[in-house]
């Protein structure tokens, strides 16, 4: 049923030598530095989070709201101020259940959106409209900020289309949603990417710790950086996924004008949870000469590489395959995800040459939060070699380590990072 000839040459679109890795790695330390000095011809616009990183004697007990991905939770966390912290309470719903709600698309307002995280604020104060509460929000899209208080939403990414956010104060709409609940003593008082948030609970226990990135439904990456003249070096959120000096195949192609903002987040789309399924899906379309009705899920596609998925992949062909047929079809898949792994390290090795300057690459702790990067096969082993091919024995220094609950906790200690100013 399948063409063979097919299969390898979209799997061949796939691939990434090393000497592409390595301009692809140049390309965005240049356009990081561009960024950097404020020229308009980068595809990378950075965001300064005003934020340093955190002494770790930060304590206290704090709320954290972590908005970003699919799942939107609330937590009550303790920080001990020697680099500990605990979570003591913590509430989650889906964004979209899937069938009776859906709080991400264009139908639903920013009053709707924002009145469904204040109930689940709500829920995990358990009525409690007396005691005062520090929230740290771990807002993770774009945000332009003046401080580190709040900020405007510069544009949705991840498929999230809610009217009337874009180009609001984030933390206000909160606010504001968490008066009309009744909750006057709940006071969001700091906003932070994600990114930022995981920089800030990585080095909360290692200091050391200069580079964090999200590898999840979303990708991006931030670090912290010496500023001009007499400013403090900050946090600086890098909006990597919409990094765009690449080579997309006709799939990345696709999966682009069917998104909520084609032409936007070209890395994201090519690497990132939430598009890998779609990718794939795009490929087995090409390949098999029809629209498949089952939709393929990142949880698919790591199914389908760790045990041959041969139900999904039935599903989707709507027939058995043979075992050659399958094993082609489990081989596109790493495919997919070896790539993903291998732009991803590029991206890396852009921003540890832009922190290493004119001399060579100094040791490193990449502190890395979310599932691709947890759960998804092949993606660590990829990393690594990716990391040695483009920065050859620099990539020794260089250690990757996962960060779990990152952006609660990131939350927790920017907001007693806020109370300490
Ligand atoms: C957002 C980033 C975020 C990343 C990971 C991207 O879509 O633009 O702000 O850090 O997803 O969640």
């Amino acid at each position: 049923m399948l063409n063979g000839e097919k299969l390898l040459a979209c799997m061949e679109t796939f691939a990434v030598g090393k000497k592409e890795l390595q301009e692809i790695a140049a390309a965005f330390r240049y356009d990081m530095e561009c960024a950097l000095q404020g020229k308009e011809f980068s595809s990378l616009r950075l965001f300064p989070s005003f934020l340093p990183l955190p002494t770790g004697k930060e304590q206290g007990k704090y709320a954290a709201l972590d908005f970003g991905g699919t799942s939107i939770k609330a937590s009550l966390l303790e920080l001990d101020g020697k680099g500990g912290c605990q979570v003591k309470k913590s509430c989650s719903r889906l964004l979209h259940d899937g069938e009776g709600y859906d709080y991400s698309g264009g139908e639903t307002t920013a009053e709707e959106l924002f009145d469904f995280l204040a109930a689940i604020i709500a829920e995990l104060l358990e009525g409690n409209q007396q005691e005062q509460v520090l929230l740290g929000h771990t807002f993770s899209y774009a945000v332009e900020q003046k401080d580190c208080t709040d900020g405007r939403l510069l544009r949705w990414a991840k498929e999230i289309a809610v009217k009337g956010v874009e180009g609001e104060l984030v933390n206000e709409l909160l606010t504001k949603a968490l008066r009309r609940a009744g909750y006057e003593n709940v006071k969001p008082c700091v906003i932070l990417n994600d990114t930022v948030a995981a920089l800030l609970a990585a080095a909360y226990g290692q200091p050391e710790t200069k580079i964090a990135s999200i590898y999840a439904t979303g990708f991006n990456i931030c670090c912290f950086e010496p500023q001009p003249g007499e400013q403090p070096p900050q946090i600086i959120n890098l909006e990597a996924g919409n990094f765009l000096k690449l080579a997309p195949n006709k799939y990345d192609n696709l999966v682009d004008e069917h998104s909520e903002q084609p032409g936007r987040q070209r890395l994201e789309k090519m690497v990132s949870g939430r598009y890998l399924g779609e990718l794939y899906l795009e490929a087995l379309t090409d390949i098999l000469g029809f629209r498949p009705k089952r939709k393929i899920s990142s949880e698919d596609l790591a199914a389908i590489i760790e045990t041959g998925g041969q139900e999904i992949l039935a599903a989707a062909a709507g027939q058995n395959l043979t075992a050659e047929e399958y094993d082609g079809l489990q081989k596109l898949a790493a495919a997919v995800v070896r790539r993903s792994a291998r732009l991803v390290a590029a991206s890396y090795a852009g921003v540890l040459w832009h922190l290493g300057g004119k001399g060579k690459v100094q040791p490193q702790n990449i502190a890395i939060d979310g599932s691709v990067y947890e759960k998804m096969p092949l993606i660590e082993v990829n990393l690594q070699m990716a990391l040695k091919e483009i920065l050859g024995e620099e990539a020794e220094g260089i250690t990757l380590s996962l960060v779990k609950g990152g952006s609660a906790a990131g939350a927790a200690i920017a907001a007693a990072m806020t109370r300490a100013e």
